[in-house]
């Protein structure tokens, strides 16, 4: 099908997206019109759309989605890096039918066997001592309950995360994140500090410093020193920050920060919300890249493919401090998320997804390189298998960060067939995060219409 654009893109010769064999269902339901009248009377304003004309997404299969009337776009944003294995596999999609079919749901205060399987299973993937699953529905809760971990386990009070963070949107996550957009003006977030983000390409250490991780690493240990009485419970970061724009650290960043804090008591927490489960392509955990391994993982999103599945993993040393009180969440582990993360877990492994992350994630980063060469106005790419970002500048020696352009982007490309994200505190980031099962020619596809995109700015 040749995608319907805009007049100015008529003249171009637009690639047609990808061959493929899916029919969406006819859609019965209300008009995208309608729907967003709906969400402005009865949902909460706080909530945002993309796109100046909002699209509506009612069908899904593999990389692609659909709108209400049938058109295809290629997901390279896989719903914030949440669709891991594809839209609506049909394994993860039968895992989740049988089990609503049999029980769907019965809390941890009677056994089941999902949850006790599926936490072997997902043990089984983790290094070291990292063998105790505690089960919760969202990043944010996963992310709060890896502090109280913190805290009860150190029986120290101070936590230190990182500037241009993302670890989510309740109290705790809101106060561990470090970016203005995401961040009330009241009380929260007690005990914690941010140290400076190992940016190399905003940062005082660029790629081309060999001591970059380190340098960064010793605001972490300063920050203990003034910040703190010099005992802290916990370090938490991203493997590579996300939502702020796909910050990948330099090497070793991670390895000298958690010395600095296990140097004063403190527990370290990697957030793999956005870069567990193969999505950097040369590793299965994204800490993995940095050559560490934490105390305390907290996941989320591509976990369950779309479930409201969140999770903690720990070791058994640091379970036991909070088993000194009871601990209860209603849904945490339910008997049909455990049936589709353990999917999930399958269906990466025996499609190779990780593999395929990496070979595609390249073919995109190689890509991304000819684009920079040609538009000026991309001032980095930078990440790590299919998660990739680049940075938008007006200028590349003041790095003034071009809002408005990746706006436009965004925009004109989906206008051509091609979803993508946006991040960074100031939204200059465009972001790739496609499904794993992506294709050579979806690469292909996403490279043409970018650089389509970036021609009509
Ligand atoms: C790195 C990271 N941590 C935590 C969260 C919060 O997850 P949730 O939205 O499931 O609460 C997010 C969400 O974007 C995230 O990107």
């Amino acid at each position: 099908m040749k995608v319907e654009v805009p007049s100015y893109y008529e003249i171009m010769q637009l690639p047609d997206l990808p061959a493929f064999d899916y029919q969406p269902q006819p859609y019965h339901g209300p008009s995208a019109e309608e729907v967003l009248r709906l969400r402005r009377q009865f949902l909460n304003p706080g909530i945002f759309l993309y796109y100046k004309r909002p699209l509506m997404i009612v069908e899904g299969k593999g990389q692609y989605v659909f709108d209400e009337q049938g058109r295809r776009y290629l997901d390279a944003l896989g719903g914030i890096v949440t669709i891991s294995v594809g839209h609506c596999h049909p394994d993860v999609v039968a895992a989740a039918h049988h089990q609503n079919e049999l029980l769907q749901h019965s809390t941890t205060i009677y056994l089941h066997p999902n949850i006790a399987e599926y936490a072997q299973k997902l043990a089984a993937k983790m290094p070291g001592d990292l063998k105790v699953c505690y089960f919760v529905n969202s990043g944010s809760e996963a992310n709060d309950l890896a502090l109280l971990m913190a805290r009860a386990y150190t029986g120290n009070y101070d936590v230190i995360a990182l500037r241009n963070s993302y670890h989510g949107g309740n109290a705790a996550g809101m106060g561990l994140t470090a970016h203005r957009t995401w961040k009330f003006n009241v009380p929260h977030g007690f005990g914690v500090h941010h140290a400076v983000a190992p940016d190399p390409f905003r940062g005082a250490w660029g790629r081309d410093d060999a001591r970059a991780g380190f340098n960064y690493a010793a605001d972490v240990k300063s920050l203990i020193d003034h910040a703190t009485s010099g005992r802290v419970a916990a370090f938490i970061a991203e493997s590579i920050q996300g939502v702020g724009g796909c910050v990948v650290f330099p090497d070793n960043y991670l390895k000298h920060a958690y010395e600095h804090v296990r140097a004063a008591g403190g527990l370290c927490i990697a957030d793999e919300v956005q870069t567990g489960f193969g999505r950097t392509g040369t590793h299965y955990w994204g800490f993995e890249t940095q050559d560490v391994i934490p105390d305390v993982v907290t996941l989320a999103k591509g976990i369950g493919n779309g479930a409201p599945l969140g999770a903690v993993v720990t070791t058994h040393k640091i379970a036991s401090a909070i088993a000194q009180r009871l601990h209860f969440n209603t849904f945490g582990g339910n008997p049909v998320v455990c049936a589709q993360g353990a999917a999930v877990l399958d269906v990466i492994e025996r499609e190779k997804l990780q593999a395929n992350a990496l070979r595609i994630g390249n073919q995109i980063l190689g890509g991304l390189s000819t684009l920079q060469a040609k538009h000026n106005i991309i001032g980095d790419i930078r990440g790590k298998g299919l998660l990739l970002g680049i940075e938008l500048v007006k200028d590349r020696t003041t790095k003034e960060p071009a809002t408005d352009e990746s706006a436009h982007v965004l925009e004109s490309c989906r206008d051509m067939g091609l979803l993508l994200g946006k991040g960074g505190l100031y939204g200059q980031t465009i972001r790739f995060s496609p499904p794993m099962c992506a294709h050579e020619k979806d690469a292909d596809f996403l490279l043409e219409i970018l650089d389509a995109a970036f021609n009509a700015l």
